[in-house]
């Protein structure tokens, strides 16, 4: 059953949180370069970003301390790095040691991401996600033009639905995990965001919620890589035909003309991405790519994975591609993808 998150009583004061760390210096590029990288883009992000040395000193040295690396400090360099009302909003694990997030605040372009510590994301099945190249990838992906509904499913604590709403009327984020709903109320509220709307349920039960202009969907693994050292810092689904029983629904979810952007490992079962996508729009023209970024070895032999963007009543024609979009400080790849998708 599709269950909505309300609101918790935290939100004015997480709002305040968000509103002076945007109005300082803790943003995208600057706390990107506080730990040694040039952009938080590409496979910069599939790393452990959170263990990277923090170079940057001072007030913002400790924001970074705090909210990116999972630090404890003092309470007094605590109350110099964040506004008081990060109290209220219960932002904090506070021990006479001194006092930590309790979560990970990532900024990507003008959002604040709220995640899980590391340690607590990848603890137990409830742990939210830490945005990796995935994330980027479909946020990249997102047009800028407006439209009136986006869904993004998986959503985590909102890594992505934070970068589609800043284009939506609504953005409905859906996630079988119930701490994503509050975490993705937490990252509207730090990144000044009103039009974010959390449920609790599965990608199957989605149509309930009517039809979208936008869907997005960082999948989890559909089957775990071998041989991968960073394996731990996937989510691997429940259920290896996620992808195939999202396409047999995609076009219930896509209103006319609508887009579908996912991340994904490019697996059906039997058959190929086109004949599953054919098979569940019938006589409903649909245009698709697949424009895959890593291929590698899997349990059932090669897979690809990467972007699988379709657009619904868009003509016909299908493409698979290897991504060759420009990577580092690029923030924007629907150009290219619009292009591949016969609109540019
Ligand atoms: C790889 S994470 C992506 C999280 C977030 N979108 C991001 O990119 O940071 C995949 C998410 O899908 C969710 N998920 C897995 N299976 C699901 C299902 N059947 N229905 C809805 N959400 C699901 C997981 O709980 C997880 O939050």
């Amino acid at each position: 059953m599709l269950v909505p998150v309300p609101a918790p009583d935290w939100m004015d004061a997480t709002a305040v949180v968000g509103e002076a760390l945007r109005a300082g210096t803790y943003r995208a590029r600057a706390v990107a370069q506080a730990v040694g990288i040039i952009a938080w883009n590409g496979k910069q992000m599939d790393g452990r970003w959170w263990e990277r040395p923090n170079y940057a000193d001072g007030v913002f040295g400790d924001q970074v301390e705090l909210l990116l690396r999972g630090g404890r400090l003092p309470e007094d360099r605590v109350r110099a790095a964040l506004p008081g009302a990060a109290w209220p909003a219960g932002l904090l694990d506070v021990t006479p040691a001194g006092a930590a997030l309790d979560g990970t605040i990532v900024p990507l372009e003008s959002d604040l991401v709220w995640t899980d510590t590391p340690k607590r994301a990848f603890t137990g099945d409830d742990g939210l996600f830490l945005p990796d190249s995935t994330t980027l990838a479909v946020r990249r992906c997102l047009p800028r033009t407006p439209v009136a509904r986006h869904l993004d499913l998986g959503s985590g604590g909102g890594g992505v639905v934070a970068r589609a709403a800043r284009s939506a009327g609504e953005a409905v984020a859906l996630d079988i995990n119930p701490r994503a709903g509050p975490g993705c109320h937490r990252t509207a509220a730090l990144s000044g965001l009103g039009n974010i709307r959390p449920y609790t349920g599965t990608c199957a039960e989605a149509a309930d919620l009517g039809a979208f202009d936008r869907v997005s969907f960082v999948l989890p693994l559909l089957l775990p890589w071998t041989g991968l050292a960073a394996a731990p810092v996937h989510t691997v689904a429940a259920d290896r035909n996620l992808l195939r029983e999202l396409l047999e629904q995609l076009p219930a979810l896509l209103a006319p003309g609508g887009l579908a952007i996912l991340y994904t490992q490019a697996w059906v079962g039997h058959g190929s991405l086109r004949a599953a996508l054919d098979d569940a729009f019938g006589s409903r023209p649909w245009r698709g790519v697949h424009w895959w970024d890593y291929e590698g070895p899997s349990p059932v032999g090669p897979l690809r994975s990467g972007i699988l963007a379709v657009r619904a009543d868009g003509g016909r024609g299908w493409e698979e591609t290897p991504l060759d979009a420009e990577d580092v400080g690029v923030d924007d790849w629907w150009p290219d993808l619009a292009r591949r998708l016969g609109e540019g």
